[in-house]
């Protein structure tokens, strides 16, 4: 299959889906009407896109945990806990590694390990292997919406299994879902997979069913310039609504300087309206998602619940539709459901309190806004161009080139040339530009703002303010100052 934006075409799909459905044994249990006619009876209450459309019309912040374990009972017990000692708004289902890399027979080992210890010996639900029905008794557990959140290059076996189990959502997309998590997989495969899952989407929606979809957004954690994470954001937005998808949530991961933070709320889904049209796409349901700090945290869990709070506070001021929460445990590694439902309340609590304030729109936010465009327009432009108009072409060659670089990723598809540091007010700002397609006033733009950074530090901007600030939140504080 040659590589293109355009639809997939029938035959294709179906040649894959005998593939995608014999990798597994519960391949065998999707039954694509079947699956239909069973969403189509699920309360809108559980549907993640009517409830998004709500959150969005009331302007209101939904707040979603990350969650998973290995067996179905411990699974429903973690989400009815989430969501009634929590108060989450909407559920996950965070799956296990050994799935996310298509690794079922250890999957499987997992779980027998996990009956036969009586913990869960998995990162998160392996779904493939518990398969449809067991999907469907998790959705029937709880109240509200469940999306699946992974981190799966291919990720098509598992769309099909949970889309058919009854969720409502499914993050990621091929290059949030490659570049950040795979060394080894080219990006026009990963395109091709995600194609799959989007055109998967596409039948559903054709048939009656809205399933909303939500590329990965903070992409490596918290020092992603945001044009960087908005470009491709918007390429795979693009790529979704070529597929037939018409629900779609863009996310983006705090950087931690309130104004930029909001100003890259408020710029995402502009961008993508933009780009959607230009391209003369049909107009979509757009929401966006906020990361709380996807960055190393304290160990403390007091000092985590200020850094969960400052994301919280984020959310709120940038009219996020939704935030994904973190825990107090998340220095340690996968929370307790106690820890979980803790992180979710504080969360909940500053939601609830800055439900009527607004940011001012000031000078500051505006230039933050204009800069945040402009960045973006020119990476997004040059991927046209490069693809001579075909997004998923541009999108290849536009890594090859650099012109879409993701710092401190591990893809070997991914030139890694620019580097990210902070300026004096914690904003992130570019350092080393690489081959990004910037022009002189932008690159001017960051190098005066880091410059002022490194005279308040008495010294030169170099590597080591970017390692600095790296792990400065883990160490009280969000700019990586020296000590002294
Ligand atoms: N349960 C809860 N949180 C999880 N994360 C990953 N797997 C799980 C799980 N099974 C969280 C990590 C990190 C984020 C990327 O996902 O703690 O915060």
């Amino acid at each position: 299959m040659e590589l293109s934006v355009k639809q997939m075409d029938p035959e294709e799909f179906g040649r894959q889906r005998q593939e995608v459905l014999t990798a597994w044994p519960t391949g065998k249990e999707v039954d694509f009407d079947e699956a239909v006619a069973y969403q189509k009876e699920l309360p809108a209450a559980k549907v993640m896109a009517a409830k998004l459309a709500q959150g969005k019309a009331k302007g209101v912040t939904y707040a979603q945990p990350r969650a998973g374990v290995a067996l179905i009972s411990e699974h429903i017990e973690l989400l009815r806990y989430l969501q009634d000692e929590g108060g989450a708004d909407l559920l996950p289902t965070t799956i296990d590694s050994y799935t996310r890399q298509n690794r079922y027979k250890e999957a499987q080992g997992g779980i027998e390990e996990s009956r036969s210890i009586g913990r869960s010996m998995l990162n998160g639900f392996p779904a493939v292997n518990h398969g449809v029905m067991a999907c469907r008794r998790v959705v029937e557990s709880v109240g509200v919406p469940v999306q699946v959140r992974h981190g799966t290059p291919d990720a098509r076996l598992l769309a099909e299994v949970t889309l058919a189990g009854g969720f409502t959502d499914f993050e990621g997309g091929s290059i949030s879902y490659n570049i950040p998590y795979a060394k080894d997989v080219p990006v026009e495969n990963t395109i091709k997979y995600w194609q799959y899952v989007d055109r998967l989407v596409g039948l559903y929606e054709e048939n009656g069913v809205r399933i909303n979809r939500e590329p990965f957004g903070p992409l490596t954690g918290t020092l992603v310039p945001p044009s960087i994470s908005h470009a491709v954001g918007v390429i795979e937005a693009v790529l979704a609504v070529a597929q037939g998808v018409k629900s779609l949530s863009l996310g983006y991961g705090q950087c931690g300087n309130l104004i930029q933070d909001v100003a890259a709320l408020h710029t995402l889904p502009l961008l993508a309206q933009e780009y959607l049209k230009k391209l003369g796409y049909p107009e979509v349901m757009i929401t966006t998602v906020f990361h709380q700090w996807m960055g190393g945290f304290p160990q403390d869990e007091a000092k985590a619940y200020g850094v969960i709070s400052w994301g919280a506070v984020a959310a709120a001021l940038g009219k996020a539709t939704k935030v994904i929460v973190k825990t107090p445990h998340e220095a340690l590694g996968i929370p307790t459901k106690e820890a979980n439902a803790a992180g979710l309340r504080t969360t909940k609590q500053v939601l609830n309190m800055l439900r009527d304030q607004t940011l001012p729109q000031t000078e500051e936010l505006t230039l933050e806004e204009k800069m945040i465009l402009r960045e973006t327009r020119l990476i997004l432009d040059k991927v046209l161009e490069l693809g001579e108009g075909d997004m998923a072409v541009g999108s290849v060659r536009a890594f090859q080139a650099g012109v879409i670089d993701v710092p401190f990723a591990p893809s070997r598809f991914n030139v890694g040339k620019i580097l990210p540091a902070r300026d004096t007010t914690g904003a992130v700002r570019i350092l080393d530009f690489g081959c990004l397609p910037f022009d002189r006033e932008i690159r001017d733009f960051h190098q005066e703002r880091i410059a002022r950074r490194g005279r308040d530090e008495g010294r030169d901007p170099s590597f080591q303010m970017v390692i600095d600030d790296i792990y400065a939140i883990g160490k009280g504080m969000l700019v990586g100052r020296p000590r002294g």
